[in-house]
């Protein structure tokens, strides 16, 4: 199954080793942070206790690669690998054009020669330096719109600015010509949203999709974030039908960044801890009916690390509890509903 992650390079293998060690026919992942996978031994045995599969919660991201124009520094990305590699773990690759995380001297980037310039040698540099040893790339990250319009479906960014919506097309050829061996991916969240946002990020994703296929654009699969609001209902039929459009235009879909907002509900821990699992099931639920994912991954493994505080703090100062491990690493029902789902497909 891991294989179905990219193709034919030898790492693929050794996965197959950590995969046979976890009864889940579906790869389960998490985002790292570089300094506890080696300073915390906690950490590090989660990780490798649950994972078959990481990715850099930073790392390949602009702002931690570019200190300026002129050079690259892969110190955290190479770390992360490293980790991965000794231990028989996939790596994905987060992200190679998205709006945030930008140094700031690109916004001196100043002309369409320019910005493609810029974004071609990233890639060439980036996917040249791991190819064959990052299997799947989160090509472009969030390229829809916050609220998309038929007129501006397309989230505003240095690219889109310098080169309009082709920066799109122009950063997966240039990918897949740098490693054609490795999955392609577009990245993005809120599709399962019941609201205006919700409807409207699936229908600017799909045309966007539809369109990249039509033009025979490279692109293997859909990274559906999961980055779940819990203030806001899941549309379970609308993420099913999204879900099961994309399927049947030969597309893959990974779960990329599972993770439960949980800044709105109620405080006692096994109370939120239910909420939580239950709407992580309601979302894989809703994917699965549709198709099998490729991937499941969560954006963190433990409560002690997550980004959900950066934006969604509890106003009863209570820390967040987002994910599938609590804070000692110990497993929440969120874990289980993953395990659960990517078994029930093991038949
Ligand atoms: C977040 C990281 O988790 C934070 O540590 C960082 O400060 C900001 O970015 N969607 C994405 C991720 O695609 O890259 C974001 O990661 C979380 C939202």
């Amino acid at each position: 199954m891991l294989g179905a992650l990219g193709t034919g390079a030898v790492s693929y293998l050794t996965p197959l080793a950590a995969y046979a060690k976890t009864p889940s026919v579906i790869p389960y992942g998490a985002a790292v942070r570089t300094d506890p996978l080696y300073d915390d031994p906690a950490y590090k045995k989660a990780i490798l206790d649950h994972c078959q599969i990481i990715v850099g919660e930073g790392g390949l991201k602009w702002i931690d690669l570019r200190p300026d124009r002129y050079s690259f520094d892969f110190t955290q990305a190479d770390r992360q690998l490293a980790f991965a590699q000794e231990h028989g773990l996939e790596m994905r690759g987060h992200t190679l054009a998205w709006y945030a995380a930008m140094p700031d001297w690109t916004e001196t980037i100043a002309s369409p020669e320019e910005a493609r310039l810029e974004l071609v040698t990233h890639i060439q540099t980036v996917v040249g330096r791991y190819k064959g040893r990052i299997s799947s790339w989160d090509v472009c990250n969030e390229p829809i719109a916050e609220l998309p319009t038929r007129d501006a479906p397309i989230r505003d960014s240095i690219w889109l600015r310098q080169l309009g919506r082709d920066y799109i097309e122009l950063a997966l050829r240039t990918t897949a010509e740098i490693d054609p061996g490795a999955r392609l991916v577009i990245n993005d969240y809120n599709f399962e949203q019941a609201n205006d946002t919700g409807r409207a990020k699936r229908k600017a994703f799909l045309d966007l999709v539809r369109e990249l296929k039509a033009k025979d654009v490279p692109l293997h699969a859909v990274g559906l974030q999961g980055h779940i609001n819990a203030r806001i209902p899941i549309d379970r039929p609308g993420l099913t039908a999204f879900v099961a459009e994309l399927d049947a235009m030969g597309l893959g879909v990974l779960v990329t960044e599972l993770d439960v907002i949980d800044d709105a509900l109620p405080a006692p821990e096994a109370e939120r801890d239910a909420a939580v699992a239950d709407f992580a099931k309601q979302y894989l639920e809703a994917i699965g009916e549709a198709c099998k994912p490729e991937a499941i991954l969560t954006w963190g493994i433990s409560d002690r690390f997550t980004w959900v505080p950066i934006w969604f703090t509890r106003s009863d100062g209570l820390p967040n509890r987002p994910l599938p491990l609590d804070a000692d690493y110990q497993p929440k029902p969120m874990m289980q509903v993953i395990k659960d789902f990517a078994r029930s497909f093991d038949q």
